[in-house]
This record gives structure tokens, sequence and C-alpha cells, in this order.
């Protein structure tokens, strides 16, 4: 194993990811930004300097942390923000393999474009010898405002239009935007160059797929080439239904790896993502922001060696899915059967919940309970200073759940009419059942697959349905469990998941991570 070093800068700088110019929060003056490569037991040391103007943290999405929860990157539970030219260094290394990506979990930061892929690499990568080489795709919606305006307005009193509404469909950072419908005095490119991917004919390709959306689920196709899929959020799978997808559903914050084989005739072909606009949460009522000439769709090449330029033949292309489910429900399996554990030990029901405050703001939240998060003091910190540790649950700006030692179970009960993407921190889970019915009297217990279901660290949680997971609690910190929708987190859908708390030590929090929150508290009195 080795130990790879970064050094990011965080700034501002102008973009035009659609054509369509605006300030990017990027990481390097990349978006995405830059992609990290490893092994699987390599350590990353990640020194991140902020330049942004704004504070600003790091998540690994997806990436256990085991024994280092302080570099889960979560402002207000695991870390206080970086302020403004402060810098900050992620240490951790990497038990797992697979797709993951990193992205700012400081307000909605990483809406602006605060995003990359971390690609860890697997010598027993069951699939190695499956491809020749392999390509790096993201697929997001975008917005053509910053976040910040985006975010007052729908926090907003009296607010009750919905979330705010993209402006166009990406595909690994850019997009078409048509520039006839700019507002006079904007800036924009209509000859953005399409993302092009060349290949061989006879060769195969392993495509990594990561939906990096604020609010959208996408589809991810490649026209005339079916997808055979080979992972999912860093666990293989093997399909069982089907050989191969012709169209991957790929909902905000997951990932995908697919094959593909260049057998077809010598040819440009359209690679296309498209926002499935009946998944966007509550659409029908979204009015910030809201623009009818967004493009839905995101187009790049495939590119066969030899092809030459022209443009690629159409097909028929559905452009609107009904469907707004995960893959999982009847497609994939993992690779290897991992059987989920049968026995019990912390029974959870987390009911989706809505209200408004005393300001008639909208909330999100779990069981009653809309998370506000700590600015500057996280949960880790508290507990592990033992300060104000003495029951959260009375805590109305931070709520959590003490979880011990064990096997956790979380009946996620959505029966609101948006649909809702929850992503776990620290682990993955499996999937024992999921469907139709948001309350517990649809759920029978006969019916869990706990044979060999679906391992993931996000899954979709449709209106009115439910979902059953499990996993195992042997990752002692503060997590989150969160629908992915950036707007739903701002609006407090998060839970804090405090795992085995009495096991957190003084001895084992690297100074940094006091001495952060020390500048932090300092920088936030001079900006008052
Ligand atoms: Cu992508 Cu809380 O994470």
């Amino acid at each position: 194993p080795k130990t790879r070093y970064y050094h990011f800068e965080l700034k501002v700088i102008k973009l035009s990811p659609d054509g369509f110019e605006r300030p990017v929060w990027s990481v390097d003056g990349q978006y995405p930004g830059p992609l990290i490569q490893a092994n699987k037991g390599d350590r990353l040391v990640i020194n991140v300097t902020n330049n942004l103007g704004d504070p600003a943290t790091i998540h690994w999405h997806g990436i256990f942390q085991r024994g280092t929860n302080w570099y889960d990157g979560v402002r207000g539970q695991t870390q206080c923000p970086i302020p403004n030219r402060v810098s900050f260094t992620y240490n951790y290394t990497l038990e797992q393999s697979g797709t993951f990506w990193y992205h700012s979990h400081f307000l909605a930061q990483y809406v602006d474009g605060l995003i990359g892929v971390l690609i860890v690499h697997d010598r027993e990568d069951p699939y190695l010898n499956s491809y020749d080489e392999e390509y790096v795709i993201t697929v997001s919606d975008w917005y053509h405002s910053p976040s910040a305006p985006l975010l007052i307005q729908r926090t907003a009193p009296h607010y009750t239009g919905g979330n705010p509404y993209p402006d166009a469909a990406l595909i690994s950072g850019l997009g078409q935007y048509n520039c006839s419908a700019a507002p006079v005095g904007s800036h924009c490119n209509p000859n953005v160059p399409p993302p092009t991917y060349n290949v061989q004919k006879g060769k195969k390709y392993r495509f990594r797929i990561i939906n990096t959306s604020a609010y959208s689920t996408l589809t991810f196709s490649i026209d005339n080439h079916p997808l055979k899929v080979i992972e999912a959020e860093g666990t293989p799978v093997k399909n069982v239904s089907v050989a191969t997808v012709k169209f991957l559903p790929i909902h905000i914050a997951q990932r995908y790896s697919v094959i593909l084989n260049a057998n077809q005739p010598v040819a440009n072909y359209y690679i296309r993502a498209s926002i499935i606009d009946s998944c966007l949460a509550a659409r029908t009522n979204d009015t910030i922001n809201y623009n009818s000439s967004i493009n839905f769709n995101a187009t790049g090449i495939l590119h066969y060696h030899g092809a030459g330029n022209n443009k690629p033949k159409s097909i028929a292309y559905p452009f609107t899915f009904p469907l707004c489910q995960d893959l999982n429900a009847n497609a994939i399996r993992p690779y290897k059967d991992s059987p989920a554990p049968t026995k019990v030990t912390n029974d959870f029901v987390f009911e989706i919940y809505f209200a408004r405050d005393d300001d008639d703001v909208a909330h999100l939240g779990i069981n009653n309970s809309s998370f506000m998060p700590f600015f500057n003091n996280p949960t880790n910190l508290r507990i592990m200073l033992q300060e104000n540790y003495t029951d959260f649950d009375t805590d109305q700006n931070a709520y959590g759940y003490d979880i011990p030692n064990g096997c956790v179970q979380i009946t996620l009960l959505n029966n609101k009419t948006a649909d809702h993407p929850f992503h776990l921190h620290g682990h993955n889970f499996w999937i024992v059942a999921q469907g139709p019915g948001a309350f517990l009297s649809n759920i029978s217990k006969s019916s869990y697959n706990l044979k060999n279901p679906v391992i993931r660290d996000t899954t979709m949680v449709p209106r009115l349905s439910h979902v059953v997971i499990r996993y195992i609690a042997d990752n002692p910190g503060v997590w989150a469990f969160h629908c992915h929708i950036e707007w739903h987190v701002e609006l407090g859908l998060v839970a804090q998941l405090i795992e085995r708390p009495t096991e957190f030590s003084n001895e084992t929090l690297p100074d940094d991570v006091r001495a952060l929150c020390l500048e932090y508290n300092s920088y936030s009195k001079k900006q008052k």
C-alpha cells in the first residue's frame, strides 16, 4: 500500500459548463474536480486550502472512514468548517474498492461545483479481466444561479413553492444549453464541445458513472450499446433478470460501473444522460428558478477509432421515463453472495416529516425532528470532549440516535409525495425490502430478502413507499443518514446516527481537528 498526497485549492472561477457562464466553486480551477485514483489499502493525505471566500468542507462519499470519523467532512457533525484562507488535511485509509466521489458538505456548495470522483482499484476485482480500458463519467443537473440565493428563497417564511429547478443536464461537466434563451447581458458560448469517449472496435470498456446532481435522477444510455452492470457503489454485482440494460436509472449520489462491448459498426454514437422528470421530487410545485426551456438531455459522443467526424445517427429515444426506482429492485445482486444478518438488535422506524415553524418556514425531518447542524462544536467533538453529551433526543438542534453495538435495522417510511434518495455515511447496507406502501402495515416481514440482497450506500425511496435496510454497527462515530437532494438536506432531512458513543475517546481525536474548531470560532466571531 502507498500513501498518496494531494493538494486541493478551493477557489471560485468563471466557467461555462453548458455554455452559460457563471461563477463555479472549484477544486484547483476544475469542474468536476481532479480525479483521485488509488488502490485498495492505500492511504490518502489530502491537504485542502480554502480560498473560496466562504467556509467549506470536503466529504468522501461512500468511504467508511473506519477509525477516522473526524475526516468524514460533515459540517456540524464531524468537523468545523474550514474557514477562508485556512488549510486542513484529510488523512484516511481505503479499505474498500470501487467508484466513489467527493463533495462539499457545507450548505449547498456542491451544487455550485465542488465535486470530484474517487476511484479505488482492486487487484481482486472479479471483473478485472472483463474489459480493456476504463472511463469515468459524471452525470448531473446544473443550475445557472449560484445556490445561495436559491436557498434563501427555499427557506424563506411563507414559501410554498417546492425546490429550485435546474437549468440543464451535464455529462462529465459539459452540456448543451440553448444560448438563445440566455438572458441579455449574460455570456453564453454556443459551441461547447461534446464530451467524447474514444473506443476501438472489438474492445471492451468499463464506464464508471456517478450522479453528482443536486436534485435529479438521470437515465444513462449509449445508443446501440446495451450495458452490463458490474458494480454498484463499491460492490461488484451480477445481473439477474436481464444480461444487460439499455437505460440505466441513476439516482443522486449513486454510482455504477458498466461494461460496454464496442462491437457495433465503426461510427459515432450518442451517449445520453436525461433527467427523469417524473422523478424530480415534487416538480409540479417547483417555482424557484423555473424555466420551461430547461434541456433535460445532455449528449456526448462514443467515437469509434476511424469513424471520422460525422454526427451520430439519431435513433428513436424515449425522452421520458416513467420509472423512479432503484435498478436493484429486480436487476442486480452482489457478485459474491453476502446474506444479510438475520438477527436485528437495534430496530428503528424513521418516518419522513414535514412541518412549518413559528416563522412559517418549511422544514423536513425524521420522526418529528428537523436537523440543524452545530456550527461551532460538531457532534463528534462534543461527545469526545464529553461536553453537553447528555441526551441528544431532547436537543432540538441536533437530533441524534444512539446506536449500540449490533445489527441495525432502519425501516424508512416515506408517506410524502416527493421522492428521496437516502444515503448512509460510514457504512453500506443490505436492502432487505423496498416497495410501495408507507406504513408498517404495508410491510410483510416474511417477504424480506435476507439471502442475497443488494448492498449499497444510497437508495431511492420513492413517494408513498418504504425501504428496509440493515447494517452492522462496526464503525464508532457520528454518521449522517440523509436525503441526498441538496435542497432537502438544508431543510433538515437528516438524522445523526451516533454509533457506540462510549467508544470515542479524546486520545484518538487528532489535534488538528480540535484546532480547526478554534480557528473557525475566531473566524466566525470576526465575521460578526
Ligand atoms: Cu454525499 Cu452526506 O453525502
